[in-house]
């Protein structure tokens, strides 16, 4: 799909990965609509992008506010033809501790957060944009979710988030599956150590460590390399129902 004239929901995209990516998207001619917390910069991120940018506060785990907040954004735009949906995090937890076992409601926000709340914009997203006409190559929409090599590899302490960022590698092929006939696509992206949020600000020595089963570059990704892998699976039809490695060949150690 060629992101020029589209409309984009970009989730998370005050900051990180995903505002680098409502960055990229507005330079190729699309019109974004970002979805963050009240808290968030996403009013002045929605000023700097221009291009008609706005924003809809919500929080994801909140599912009306989510829906809301949506269709705000289908008003303000007329249509969602790209969605990218970053809003995530972790916990550090380990399935029995010296305490005793993981807290089950930590476990349960942790999936709630990544999993469900992920699932909640990709249901709605996915109805909007089976109302678009079909673009020239039959296709109406693009969806982009954001897992982890986590889903893959977790590391001790992270079994709450491995769990969730599973799921949502698992769903892309099933998803895509469901929506084929829409001419709708899905993918996640599955990033190693990015330096934003949290991550950024991990002192040199401890990055360093912390990239060292990379094969190459040995260093933490940067926000934009994620925005041009969202851009390629955005352009390439191709690329449909997976979950891409953003890794540098890293794979994690236990810890
Ligand atoms: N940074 C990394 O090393 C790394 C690695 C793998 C996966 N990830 C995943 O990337 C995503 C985070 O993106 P980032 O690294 O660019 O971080 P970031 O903190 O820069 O951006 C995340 C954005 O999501 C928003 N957000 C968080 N919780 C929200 C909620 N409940 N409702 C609405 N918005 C919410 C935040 O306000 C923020 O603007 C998460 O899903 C995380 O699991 C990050």
């Amino acid at each position: 799909m060629d992101p020029s004239g589209k409309k984009a929901v970009v989730v998370g995209g005050a900051s990180g990965m995903a505002r680098a990516t409502a960055e990229l998207l507005t330079k190729k001619g699309a019109t974004v609509a970002i979805l963050d917390r009240a808290t968030s910069a996403g009013a002045d991120v929605a000023k700097l992008l221009g291009n008609g940018a706005t924003f809809h506060p919500c929080d994801v785990t909140d599912a009306e506010g989510t829906e809301a907040a949506l269709a705000a954004a289908l008003a303000a735009m007329g249509a969602i033809h790209i969605a990218v949906n970053t809003a995530g995090g972790g916990i550090g937890s380990r399935t029995i501790g010296r305490d005793g076992p993981h807290p089950l409601d930590a476990f349960r926000s942790v999936v709630e957060l990544n999993l469900i709340a992920t699932f909640n914009l990709n249901r709605l997203q996915a109805w909007h944009m089976s109302k678009n006409d079909p673009d020239e190559d039959d296709e109406r929409g693009v969806i982009i979710n954001t897992a982890s090599i986590a889903a893959f590899e977790g590391q001790i302490g992270q079994v709450a988030y491995t769990a969730a960022k599973a799921g949502i590698a698992a769903m892309s092929l099933t998803m895509a599956r469901d929506l084929g006939s829409f001419g709708i696509r899905v993918n996640a992206i599955a990033p190693s150590l990015f330096a934003t949020g949290a991550v950024a600000g991990i002192p040199d020595e401890m990055a360093t460590a912390l990239v060292r089963d990379a094969a190459f570059p040995k260093r933490m990704g940067r926000p934009d390399e994620y925005a041009k892998l969202a851009l390629s699976i955005i352009e390439n039809a191709m690329l449909n129902g997976g979950t891409i490695r953003l890794d540098a060949g890293q794979r994690f150690a236990p810890r």
